[in-house]
């Protein structure tokens, strides 16, 4: 039995994003976003489902609030829908928008729960797509707009917030691959949605802090992947491992710390015929303005990359219970250590949270009406030992967030996934804490791990 604690002060908490819980109710007055587009557009989506409904959290929100507190969680980051406060993206103000977060936000500090607000989490307006989206300029200031809006009405409440999730999933899975919305397929698009995403945050930044109250932080969520070459003496495998590193995490990590964009992936992209130099994309002072200090990096952790051949031995090893997840995703809690130091030595930070880890199980109800989920247990408790490490090791590690706080909307996958510590009936909504909530909740309470 290996026993780790965590040191004082440490933040726990959970997340939830909000087209992945909210659903919409009549009259409610949320304007349509590219993910209701989307979901409107057959095949899709795996299950053909959308987000209208989904955990119907716009209701239940004092059960799931309860359900936080029940966890021993001390924050929650959840996110702002930007139609459902901004219906048209810009303009005239819904205020049953602010009315709910309001009420949610109260709800939470009535518990002792601080409020982690995400200004982003993809449900971009569609009235702003049909103007061209993120790949178009105006976006980016819109966005400020926005982010000051929210925090001039919620700033009272809220002193944790966090610009976007994930720009790479906007930029590549949105532009690139079109797994995800608007669904384009243009890797020039990607590279212009990418630019900017973050020349947004930048924007938002000061806005942000000139309208918060006194004391309040401000920070970006990245999703970052720690690439490995697959066999480290084959050149092919270490130059894909470097292309993949710099297009999932130095695209964006540069220019956020450093106020430059990779030159190698500036050349990789110009050979896909994306301008990045002199090409009318990034102006002059841009990325000064995305080198805004912040005060804290959002890290979303749930896998890494192996790039080139792994071989046999690795087929064989996917029946291995622990290897992967039901995603298709490697477990691998050493690539988040691995990823902090190298964070901690490249990217220094006052602090670095993370805001997501977690992993998704076909779980099943059981007769007692019970939820067991030891796999998602073992991958909780191997990630925190890595956390824990890291505190000791002296890495800002200042918080954990345990993605989800509940079943949701699983984005492209629609219902078929579920990540959440509780279970999610969708016929009835009941929310049942899994076994795996239960062991967080120790875990929070006590502030200590224990791994057997
Ligand atoms: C992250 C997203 C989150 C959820 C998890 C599984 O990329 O931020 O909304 O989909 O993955």
């Amino acid at each position: 039995m290996e026993k780790y604690s965590f040191p004082k002060g440490f933040v726990w908490g959970a997340a939830s994003s909000s087209y992945q819980i909210e659903g919409t109710t009549a009259g409610d007055g949320r304007g349509r976003s590219i993910w209701d587009d989307m979901c409107d557009e057959p095949g899709r989506i795996a299950d053909g489902s959308n987000g209208l409904v989904a955990c119907r959290h716009t209701e239940l929100w004092p059960r799931d609030v309860e359900l936080l507190s029940e966890l021993g969680a001390q924050a929650y980051r959840f996110s702002i829908a930007w139609p459902r406060v901004l219906p048209t993206g810009r303009g005239s103000v819904n205020e049953k928008g602010f009315d709910f977060y309001k009420k949610l936000i109260d709800g939470l500090l009535a518990k002792g729960i601080t409020p982690w607000a995400t200004l982003y989490h993809w449900d971009l307006p569609s009235s702003l797509e049909k103007e061209g989206g993120w790949r178009h300029r105006d976006t980016a200031y819109a966005f400020a707009d926005y982010a000051e809006l929210c925090t001039k009405r919620l700033g009272d409440r809220v002193k944790h917030w966090i610009t976007h999730n994930e720009p790479w999933c906007v930029a590549v899975l949105g532009h690139r691959t079109g797994e995800h919305a608007p669904g384009i397929k243009d890797p020039a698009a990607a590279v212009r949605a990418s630019h900017h995403v973050l020349l947004s945050h930048g924007l938002a930044v000061p806005r942000i802090r000139a309208a918060a109250s006194p004391g309040s932080q401000v920070g970006i969520t990245l999703n970052l992947n720690p690439a490995y070459p697959a066999n480290p003496t084959r050149a092919s495998d270490v130059e894909q491992a470097r292309i993949y590193d710099g297009d999932f995490n130095r695209w964006y990590l540069d220019p956020i710390f450093k106020g430059s964009y990779p030159h190698d992936m500036i050349d990789h992209y110009a050979k896909e015929g994306s301008v990045i130099k002199g090409g009318g994309l990034v102006h002059p002072g841009d990325l000064e303005i995305i080198r805004a200090p912040i005060d804290f990096l959002g890290v979303n952790f749930y896998s890494r990359a192996v790039l080139g051949e792994r071989g046999p031995a690795e087929e064989a090893r996917k029946k291995d219970p622990d290897a992967y997840t039901d995603m298709g995703w490697e477990i691998y809690p050493q690539g988040l250590s691995d990823l902090m130091l190298r964070l901690n030595r490249d990217y220094p930070a006052k602090a670095y949270y993370i805001t997501e880890n977690g992993a998704s199980y076909d779980d099943q109800v059981d007769s007692r009406g019970e939820v067991h989920d030891p796999k998602r247990e073992r991958y909780f408790v191997r990630h925190l030992a890595e956390v824990a490490k890291l505190c000791a090791k002296g890495v800002p590690m200042a918080g954990y967030f345990a993605w989800s706080i509940m079943d949701n909307f699983e984005w492209a996958h629609g219902y078929r996934r579920r990540f959440g510590i509780a279970y999610v009936d969708y016929q009835t909504q009941k929310r049942t804490p899994k076994t795996s909530f239960k062991r967080l909740a120790n875990i929070m309470k006590s502030n200590q791990l224990e791994v057997e």
